[in-house]
């Protein structure tokens, strides 16, 4: 159509759950939307505070990818922006891809703005780095199989094995099941784990156990969704100092100093 500017899909990443943890692109994307495709189930009502008064918000828990796709028909048609948001980051569990091959088959423009995943929303809310010098150098983010089965060598057993740091998504349903996958894939029974439900939002629960009372715990808080479960000996180990802020280490950034730590403490303490 003449005059008519090309439509685009933006993929947003809203992040956890708080309104204010969603990034500034993701928020001004938003605004400028002519319709926004939320789903209450996931996305915090507050979100949709972003976007236009004129903008048309179409609520998409109930609708299947047809009913979505048939939206980015009309954005290519008519040459309008949509705001897909997303929870957390889209790149995770997002579902992304086979809405972005819609909008290639339809030859329509599109962007994914990243977000804040619910692993680091958890990791934040029990005040834990998940990447602790000489303990877990490595996060594993995965699932455990549900009706959406685990290709072949990543079963959750297996991961367990490595026995770092895992974020384990949309497997609080069986949790007691969880507990002996992990414990037969080799992580002590002691292992510490955090369960987070609800990271960020304004009823979040937090419990933090060992591996072997981890099926009782997520039953205990009561919860069978959204609750992120971390697990790994770098969530509680202490005492560990990395290499970045060593004074004798020498980075891109930094020259390694033979300074004594009074010469650079006392020099910082009197600026
Ligand atoms: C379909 S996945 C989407 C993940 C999302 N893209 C992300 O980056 O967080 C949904 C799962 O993410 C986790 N999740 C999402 N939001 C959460 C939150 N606020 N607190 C804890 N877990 C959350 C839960 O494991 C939930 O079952």
């Amino acid at each position: 159509m003449a005059n008519n500017p090309a439509g685009k899909v933006w993929f947003i990443g809203a992040g956890p759950g708080a309104a204010d943890l969603i990034t500034v692109r993701g928020a001004k994307a938003i605004s400028e939307a002519d319709i926004v495709v939320w789903a209450r189930s996931l996305v915090s009502e507050e979100i949709l505070g972003y976007a236009s008064p004129d903008a048309e918000v179409v609520e998409s828990t109930d609708i299947p990818l047809e009913g979505t796709a048939a939206v980015y028909r009309r954005a290519a048609r008519e040459g309008l922006t949509v705001a897909r948001i997303h929870s957390g980051d889209p790149a995770i569990f997002g579902a992304i891809m086979e809405q972005i091959e819609r909008c290639e088959d339809l030859e329509l423009d599109w962007e994914v703005v990243p977000g804040v995943s619910s692993f680091s929303a958890a990791a934040a809310a029990i005040g834990r780095e998940l990447t602790i010098p000489e303990v877990s150098q490595s996060i594993i983010l995965t699932r455990r199989a549900s009706r959406t089965p685990m290709p072949r060598g990543q079963e959750i057993e297996r991961f367990a094995a490595h026995g770092t740091t895992m974020a384990i998504f949309l497997s609080a349903a069986r949790p007691r099941e969880l507990q002996e996958e992990l414990l037969s894939g080799g992580y002590p029974p002691h292992t510490p784990c955090a369960v987070v439900y609800r990271a960020t939002w304004p009823d979040q629960k937090i419990s933090r156990c060992r591996l072997e009372g981890l099926g009782d715990a997520i039953r205990e808080m009561g919860v069978n969704r959204q609750a992120m479960i971390l697990i790994g000996p770098g969530l509680d180990a202490y005492g560990r100092r990395s290499r970045l802020y060593d004074p004798e280490f020498s980075h891109m950034f930094r020259r390694g100093s033979s300074e004594s730590i009074r010469d650079i403490t006392e020099g910082i303490e009197a600026r």
